[in-house]
């Protein structure tokens, strides 16, 4: 680990058989409540676009609303929210997804992209990646371009990034 990463996951607390027995639950909640943790996990997210073209700013629900919220506003660029099914009042898209028990669908506004815009997509935890690539098609088939994906956590037993990099997209995670 880098010294960032090392310290990013002092604020990071395992629940242990949440919500499953056997699943070592990685919680954010006392990242973004500790002042300097919040700001750690932003400015570190930030840190690589750097002189990249950034257009807008889309979040995964929950925890990739905090997290996205503060990059946008940091970037200054407007942020864009992937909902789970039947939460955004507008006409929608939908996309279906296998999550590790199931399957979900998220959803994004018809409207929330123009055709060329460069994204970039936010999310807490990088776990199977299926929630990060139903984000990265709907944003894609609005027609706008996916810059890079940012978490704060990937969990690498679980293939994530293999499966994101595999579309040729750019991931940036913060620790393991
Ligand atoms: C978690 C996490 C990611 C996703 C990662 O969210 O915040 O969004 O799972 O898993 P994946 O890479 O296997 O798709 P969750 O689905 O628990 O939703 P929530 O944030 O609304 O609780
Ligand atoms: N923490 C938070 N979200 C998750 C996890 C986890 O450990 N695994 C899959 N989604």
């Amino acid at each position: 680990d880098t010294r960032a990463a090392k310290a990013l996951k002092d604020y990071i607390r395992t629940i242990p058989d949440f919500p499953k027995p056997g699943i070592q639950f990685r919680d954010v909640t006392t990242l973004f409540a500790d002042p300097r943790g919040l700001r750690l996990a932003v400015d570190l997210m930030l840190h690589p676009y750097a002189g990249t073209r950034i257009d807008k700013v889309a979040g995964l629900e929950a925890r990739g609303f905090v997290l996205g919220g503060a990059v946008a506003h940091q970037l200054g660029r407007g942020f864009v929210p992937i909902r789970k099914a039947g939460k955004l009042p507008g006409a929608v898209l939908s996309e279906r997804y296998t999550l590790e028990y199931g399957e979900a669908v998220v959803e994004v506004h018809d409207d929330a992209l123009q055709p060329g815009e460069r994204v970039l997509l936010v999310d807490d935890l990088l776990a199977t990646g299926g929630t990060a690539e139903a984000g990265v098609r709907l944003i894609e088939r609005l027609g706008a371009e996916v810059a890079s994906c940012v978490f704060v956590i990937d969990l690498p037993a679980l293939g994530g990034r293999a499966r994101l990099e595999a579309m040729g997209l750019d991931v940036v995670t913060l620790c393991e």
